[in-house]
């Protein structure tokens, strides 16, 4: 199997948890991606789901597909929400936010009575912090905003660039309005002290980290399609 290959096989696998007149949320994503192809040639065939975007970019894929869409206000408590992630570990913490979605991806998440993550193996580590952690900030006093992060970081004893995100000559904006700074921590050991401290930044408006969010993890490698649940 290849790359591709495997993102569709963690997608099937999840969409047999979509039933009947399920309120969906549907995450971002090139995994989230393969997951909406597959939901929407069930649609196709008279599967009734509503589903919640976390993204603009999903719900246009949605939109030319067929998926049925409503707002999070229509629809403000969700069944299930189906996502990938950028990085899991064995209690099913995550780092999220490498395609810039994961502010609304967490709002939805945490709408949804489950959540699955849907992931290739190479997703998976032992310990999170080797994909650079996305912090959503304010446009306003980034710099304070950074400083404060950088401090943070240092009393939890973690070090590495923290770098604005760009796209093209400008910087990142996400649907949201706000940019992203991508911090190089390398190893973050202690990742619930991280979030919880993360959020009390005033102009931190989100951060990548997923704690106890996701109900279980479907990871496709090679030779199929694993179940991982908390350890
Ligand atoms: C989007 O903001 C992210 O949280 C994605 O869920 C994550 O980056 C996984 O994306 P891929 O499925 O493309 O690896």
């Amino acid at each position: 199997m290849d790359a591709r290959e495997m993102k569709v096989k963690a997608a099937e696998v999840a969409l047999q948890h979509v039933e009947d007149g399920m309120r969906l949320g549907i995450g971002t994503g090139s995994t989230a991606d393969e997951f909406v192809r597959l939901l929407a040639e069930k649609v196709a065939d008279g599967l009734k789901v509503q589903g919640v975007p976390t993204s603009e970019r999903t719900a246009r894929l949605c939109l030319e597909l067929g998926v049925p869409l409503k707002s999070l206000d229509e629809l403000p408590e969700l069944d299930l929400t189906v996502d990938g992630a950028d990085e899991v570990d064995g209690a099913l913490c995550l780092i999220k936010g490498g395609g810039g979605a994961l502010l609304r991806e967490k709002i939805v998440a945490s709408a949804s009575r489950q959540m699955i993550v849907i992931a290739d193996e190479s997703k998976v580590v032992e310990t999170l912090g080797q994909f650079p952690l996305p912090i959503e900030i304010n446009a306003f006093g980034m710099t304070t905003t950074k400083i404060a992060i950088e401090r943070l970081a240092g009393k939890l004893g973690l070090s590495g660039e923290i770098r604005l995100r760009k796209s093209g000559d400008g910087r990142f904006t996400t649907d949201g309005g706000h940019h992203i700074y991508d911090a190089f921590f390398g190893r973050i050991p202690d990742a619930e002290a991280l979030a919880t401290q993360l959020n009390s930044i005033p102009g931190v408006v989100e951060h990548g980290l997923f704690i106890n969010m996701a109900s279980f993890a479907i990871i496709a490698g090679p030779a199929g399609a694993r179940t991982l649940k908390a350890n």
